[in-house]
């Protein structure tokens, strides 16, 4: 194992070092970067969510595809990331009618408009895959790379870049871009960070070597990328925050969701059911999740515990200040510019707490399975009978897409699911009888848990599961979801269902606005 004093020269050493290799780049401008990008071609972005991704060649980038639509030529391109990005890239690219193909995460609400009037082909894709599908060649070439970088150095014929907040896919497209790279060194991250991240890449099947990471905060790799320095093409110098999203502030019911985790988690301690050093965490990404792992780390009963986990954000850092979070390991720090600037100004308290990884690793379902990983997502809807709808509202829009989401759920020790009972001043039941979209089976779902408690849905048959289910939905919805199971039940079966009646919930809000006003009889058949 590197430590990170090995790994990260004092910041004096540092700066002299960077200045004097900056020097013997070829400096350019975001406009000059976006120019070499042409029509057709792909994109690969370093960043994982808003945090650490390039972000200033995408803007002009855009600006390209604006006058050249205006002059009657086509322009669109192709974006590979880590996740999500920023208004910057998903945000102004979508609005330009510029992108063709984008994978595999979004949360840019313009970019949802737009995929949701199907203009441009969105691809959702496990988090974990990513890297292996460009690498795999499934996903086509990818032209170039644009990193965003706190630093980068030339040492002999090579160049070490070091990332910002965030993993992603960077090591990937920078190896695999066929025109080469381009750097946006930012600095808004500061230098200090150069010694967040463990960058590793798997190697090519049939060749793959187990990855040996057995605690989170294990390092197995450099704190850099590493390339011939001759295939960077220009390094573009600026000074932009992350485009990071606020979060929503806890209220009664996501707190109520949280101490509902807690002590369903403390009850499996108490019963043998997890072990006593208590497990790794992943927590989901949403204001929903922050306030459940704020929650969490505030219970007395919980011990101290580690995180494993894609995207670390506010909550969990400041129980890293806390003594409450041992360490971490994340793909990125998908954080207010408030904590990003604290992490870098405390790196001496981070620096061996706190480690950065490609999403292939911080993702990687072997590591998962075998570290044992408590896995905490948030659901958009979950039906009777346990399976999970995490990407799409009444089964047709896209909201964000499924991230990582299944990396971990499917190979937790433990998973379970959040959401409130109802959404939209309670005329949408999180609890609905068929779930219009799905994206965790059953097989995979542990428990769900709501501001109304656990369903414990592990050792039950599919009928016992609707029991656990209908406890945990709202009030106002329980009678009707046990009217739905008493048509459903004539049919008989494993697993009782009315299909005529399945969706009617989603229908009635369709047409009404409101789940509430179901009248089973237009339905029942
Ligand atoms: N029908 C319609 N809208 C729904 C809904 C439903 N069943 N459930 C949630 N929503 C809406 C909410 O009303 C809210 O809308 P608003 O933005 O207009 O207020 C929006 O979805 C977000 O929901 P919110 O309750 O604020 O939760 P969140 O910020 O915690 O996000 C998810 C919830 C599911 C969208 C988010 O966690 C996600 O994208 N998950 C999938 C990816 C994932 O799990 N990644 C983590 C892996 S590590």
């Amino acid at each position: 194992m590197l430590t990170y004093s090995y790994l990260c020269p004092p910041i004096s050493v540092k700066y002299q070092i960077i200045y004097q290799y900056n020097m013997s780049f070829n400096k350019i401008t975001a406009a000059e970067a976006a120019a070499m990008v042409k029509n057709g071609q792909t994109i690969g972005l370093s960043g994982f969510t808003p945090a650490g991704t390039a972000k200033m060649t995408t803007a002009e980038i855009a600006k390209i595809a604006e006058a050249e639509h205006a002059a009657g030529r086509p322009y669109k391109i192709s974006i590979f990331t880590g996740a999500s990005t920023g208004q910057s890239c998903d945000g102004e690219l979508s609005n330009q009618q510029a992108i063709d193909f984008r994978a595999p995460y979004t949360t840019n609400p313009d970019f949802r408009r737009h995929v949701n009037l199907n203009e441009l082909n969105y691809s959702d894709l496990n988090l974990s895959n990513m890297a292996t599908q460009i690498r795999q060649g499934y996903l086509g070439p990818v032209n170039w790379a644009i990193i965003e970088a706190c630093a980068v150095e030339k040492v002999g014929d090579k160049a070490h870049i070091y990332l910002t907040a965030a993993g992603g896919i960077a090591p990937t497209v920078c190896r695999l871009a066929t025109e080469g790279i381009i750097i946006e060194l930012n600095a808004f991250h500061e230098r200090s960070g150069m010694g967040l991240h463990d960058v590793y890449e798997i190697e090519d099947h049939p060749y793959r070597k187990p990855i040996m990471i057995c605690h989170p905060s294990d390092r197995i790799g450099k704190p850099y990328i590493e390339v011939d320095a001759s295939r960077i093409v220009g390094v573009i110098e600026g000074n932009v925050p992350d485009e990071a999203r606020s979060f929503k502030d806890p209220d009664p019911i996501t707190t109520q969701i949280g101490q509902n985790v807690a002590d369903f988690l403390v009850q499996n301690m108490r019963e043998g059911k997890i072990p006593p050093t208590f497990l790794n965490l992943q927590s989901g990404v949403g204001s929903g999740a922050n306030a459940v792992l704020g929650a969490l780390g505030h219970s007395t009963e919980v011990p101290n515990f580690n995180i494993y986990t894609e995207v670390l954000q506010d909550a969990p850092v400041q129980l890293m200040r806390e003594g409450r979070v041992l360490s971490a390991s994340a793909c990125s720090l998908t954080v207010t510019t408030e904590c990003m600037k604290g992490i870098y100004r405390d790196m001496d308290f981070f620096k061996d707490k706190l480690v950065l990884r490609p999403s292939e690793i911080s993702n990687n379902p072997e590591v998962i399975a075998r570290i044992g990983v408590c896995s905490l997502n948030t659901a958009i809807e979950v039906d009777l009978y346990g399976h999970v709808n995490s990407t799409k509202i009444c089964g047709t829009k896209m909201m964000n897409g499924i991230g990582g989401s299944a990396d971990f759920t499917n190979n937790a020790y433990l998973s379970i699911f959040t959401c409130g009972s109802t959404t939209k001043g309670g005329a949408i039941s999180s609890i609905v009888p068929f779930a219009s979209h799905i994206d965790h089976t059953n097989h995979f779902v542990d428990a769900v848990i709501t501001e109304y408690g656990v369903a414990d849905l592990r050792h039950k048959s599919d009928m016992q599961k609707s029991e656990e289910l209908i406890k945990v939905a709202h009030p106002d919805y329980q009678p009707m979801l046990r009217d739905y199971l008493k048509y459903a039940q004539k049919n008989g079966g494993h697993t009782h269902h009315c299909l005529s009646a399945a969706f009617a919930m989603h229908d009635t809000f369709l047409r009404k606005g409101d789940m509430r006003l179901t009248d089973w009889a237009e339905y029942v058949k």
